[in-house]
């Protein structure tokens, strides 16, 4: 039976970035109350003008009201005291850098200002939610929610259910999922999860196609887009993600699991190193304005 999640009223969002400020805009857009907090006042102030500017996008396509968008932007609050503004919060969701020590200590710290009821989260991409959970009072609270770039368009949610996650926990998330209107699934701790499992090595192989000479960036991203209907080719992806973050989750696979078809390219390794990023260093495999 469907868990009822009709009691979770205020959310907290913990990292105000790109992932962080689009769940926030996901739960807004719901109806829900949202803290969205991040390590400085600009920092959290800047998430919900990268909001503000996302909304103005769908006013002018006709999608919502002048009116709904500040409806919608009333609903959130920015702010770096989470004591006095999360200790009635009854979901938390993580989605800050990608570090295990820096989530722990966030984990560790929050877990003792929210309500006992309250179910907490992380938005990692690929890393251990059994760790997390570990270091606070109620593991069997604590999932993985893994939203995708951008959060407000993707429909997807994967839920990750940690070594101790309890089923209701899953249940009242999977309603809640529905509730903000998206296709939530369910995987067991593993790296990677489902999505980032299958797609590091798909992107990892576009790498080595393109050092072997055997197409150029266009034509692979035109190849894909094209022969398997992808809305953006592996490089045009590549450079939305950030190829950082790519490196990142292609070397957690690498060390997890310990097995040669998870070794990241040398061509991304060194791009990194360049400092070709992709769209936010203005260069990856394609050049920005
Ligand atoms: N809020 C709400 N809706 C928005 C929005 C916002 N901020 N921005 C755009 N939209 C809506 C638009 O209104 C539009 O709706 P419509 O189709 O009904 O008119 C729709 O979203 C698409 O927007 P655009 O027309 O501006 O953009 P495109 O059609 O060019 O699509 C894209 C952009 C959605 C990014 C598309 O190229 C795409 O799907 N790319 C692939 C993205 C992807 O694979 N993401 C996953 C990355 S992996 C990941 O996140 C995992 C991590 O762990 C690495």
């Amino acid at each position: 039976m469907t868990a009822d999640s009709s009691w979770i009223k205020k959310v907290v969002v913990v990292g105000a970035g790109q992932m962080g400020s689009g769940i926030a805009q996901v739960f807004a857009q719901a109806g829900y109350e949202v803290i969205l907090s991040d390590i400085t006042e600009e920092l959290a102030n800047k998430g919900k003008e990268r909001i503000s500017k996302g909304l103005d996008r769908i006013v002018k396509k006709g999608k919502i009201t002048e009116e709904q968008k500040n409806e919608i932007l009333s609903r959130i609050h920015p702010t770096v005291d989470l004591e006095n503004n999360a200790k009635d919060a009854d979901l938390l969701i993580e989605a800050i850098i990608e570090k295990m020590e820096a989530k722990k200590d966030l984990f560790k710290k929050v877990d003792k200002i929210l309500p006992e009821r309250a179910i907490l989260a992380s938005n990692t991409s690929s890393l251990s939610i059994t760790e997390m959970a570990s270091v606070t009072s109620r593991p069997e609270k604590f999932l993985g929610a893994h939203f995708f770039n951008p959060p407000p368009v993707m429909k997807l949610i994967e839920f990750i259910k940690g070594y101790q996650t309890s089923q209701e926990t899953l249940d009242i998330m999977l309603d809640l999922g529905k509730r903000l209107g998206k296709t939530p699934v369910v995987a067991v701790e593993a790296p990677g999860f489902i999505v980032n499992r299958l797609l590091m090595p798909f992107l990892n192989e576009a790498y080595f196609a393109l050092q072997e000479g055997i197409a150029s960036v266009e034509e692979i991203d035109t190849a894909v887009k094209l022969g398997l209907n992808h809305p953006m080719g592996p490089f045009e992806l590549s450079d939305f993600i950030g190829l950082d973050t790519i490196l990142y989750i292609a070397e957690y696979l690498f060390n997890e699991f310990g097995e040669d078809k998870y070794r990241p390219c040398p061509l991304l390794r060194k791009m990194v190193r360049a400092g070709k990023l992709g769209r936010k260093t203005g260069e990856g495999f394609y050049k920005y304005n």
